[in-house]
């Protein structure tokens, strides 16, 4: 029977949330300064340190999230928990699985969610997802953009800000509006309506604060005016698809609210009592439309080497053009079909239900690297009594 590792972080629980940030001196009330604007967020009431508190840990997975990945694997082989703490690299190599599924986000620094991949490579086992370069590659929006731009597709301009007094330089390269985010980042963590700067003195604000806060540098980019989009990408080659196109209706946000994807649309605004009805899928868009941002799509795809999966974000820029926003290659994953999370919501409109979303993925990247799966599929079915998983869906 195929062994396979199940890489993740689990968040912790929210009783847990104060002490291993504090350890490392970001949020013990008082150490940080308060800047002398409203805080970020509109809604709610946050000092600094509660703002910075609510968005650590944002990326990674919750406990309901790991067991229904574990069980959609466990039809096609054995799993191993294997959570990505210290010891992982000595229970990886203990373990010895045929196959990592990995969803670890990380822990520490720019090259986090590189850390698995790399270990897996270290010993040799095949792993799901896109390799270490990718992933850090990804994971610096920057970066991300001179490839893109490189290769021709289109992304809003943008300059990189490490330091304030670096700003002045910046200010007059690009007019107004300016849309200023942490460059290291997912989830929207440091984004939230005050990300957008109509005047100079509120982008030198908002800049000054990320880069204290958030301890990385800043990206500034042009503001792209138009609709938004978000695109999940399935499978590899030639056979990579773009799942039908998530479109958002930012007219669901409260009232007042600037037409973003900010981390309070996420996390805040959207809660399961009362969820944002934000997402249309497959959006509804004209055929030349839809092609166009399936195009840009599957090219930010293959120029950044991604594999297996990803999700690409789209916003249009004044003349109606996509641009891509940034790539995902490690994509939410959320199982609940109540919570907004794209890439299972487009694979269920493209008719592929949660499990077998994750285990088309195993089976493209299993198929990559030459693990036999669908040996051990037919096996393990056979010894569960699970009914044959359809042979098409593997790549
Ligand atoms: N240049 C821009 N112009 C207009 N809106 C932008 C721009 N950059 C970001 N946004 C808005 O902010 C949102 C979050 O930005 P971005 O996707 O870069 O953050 P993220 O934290 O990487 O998101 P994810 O949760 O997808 O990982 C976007 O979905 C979009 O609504
Ligand atoms: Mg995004």
């Amino acid at each position: 029977m195929t062994l396979i590792g199940l890489a993740y972080n689990q968040k912790p629980e929210p009783t847990e949330l104060t002490s291993p940030a504090s350890e490392g001196g970001r949020q013990e009330d008082g150490e940080l300064p308060r800047p002398d604007e409203e805080p970020p967020s509109k809604i709610l009431d946050l000092s600094i340190a509660e703002l910075i508190a609510r968005d650590e840990f944002a990326e990674w997975d919750s406990p309901t999230t790991i067991a229904a990945v574990e069980s959609a694997l466990s039809r096609l082989g054995k799993v191993v928990r294997l959570e990505a703490k210290e010891d992982f690299p000595e229970r990886l190599r203990q373990a010895k699985p045929d196959i990592v599924f990995n969803i670890a986000e990380g822990f520490h620094g720019v090259n986090r969610e590189a850390h698995v991949p790399a270990i897996c490579e270290f010993y040799g086992i095949p792993y799901s997802g896109s390799d270490p370069f990718t992933l850090s590659l990804c994971l610096d929006k920057a970066r991300t953009k001179e490839t893109l731009t490189f290769h021709g597709i289109p992304t809003p301009r943008f300059a990189v800000v490490e330091k304030i007094e670096d700003l002045k330089a910046v200010a007059g390269k690009f007019p107004f509006p300016l849309f200023v985010k942490p460059l290291h980042e997912g989830s929207s963590k440091g984004i939230t309506d005050s990300s957008l700067c109509f005047d100079r003195s509120h982008f030198f604000r908002q800049t000054e604060f990320l880069l204290e806060n958030y301890k990385q540098p800043v990206l500034i980019e042009e503001y792209l005016p138009g609709k938004e989009f978000t695109c999940a990408v399935l499978g590899n080659g030639a056979e990579a698809t773009v799942l039908p196109i998530v479109g958002m209706n930012f007219d669901t946000l409260p009232k007042g609210a600037l037409p973003i994807y900010s981390f309070d649309a996420k996390f805040v605004w959207d809660r399961p009592e009362n969820p944002l009805d934000i997402f249309q899928c497959p959006a509804r868009i004209t055929r030349e439309l839809q092609a166009s941002i399936e195009r840009v799509t599957l090219d930010a795809f293959r120029v950044l080497g991604c594999r297996d999966w990803a999700r690409i974000d789209v916003r249009l820029d004044a003349s109606g053009v996509p641009n891509v926003l940034e790539v995902n290659p490690l994509p939410g994953i959320l199982p609940d079909p109540a919570d907004n999370s794209c890439l299972p919501k487009a694979a269920r409109a493209a008719g592929i239900g949660y499990e077998e979303l994750i285990q088309n993925c195993l089976k493209y990247a299993a198929a990559r690297q030459g693990v036999d799966l669908e040996h051990s599929l037919s096996r393990t079915s056979g010894a569960q009594g699970a009914p044959a998983l359809a042979a098409s869906g593997s790549a």
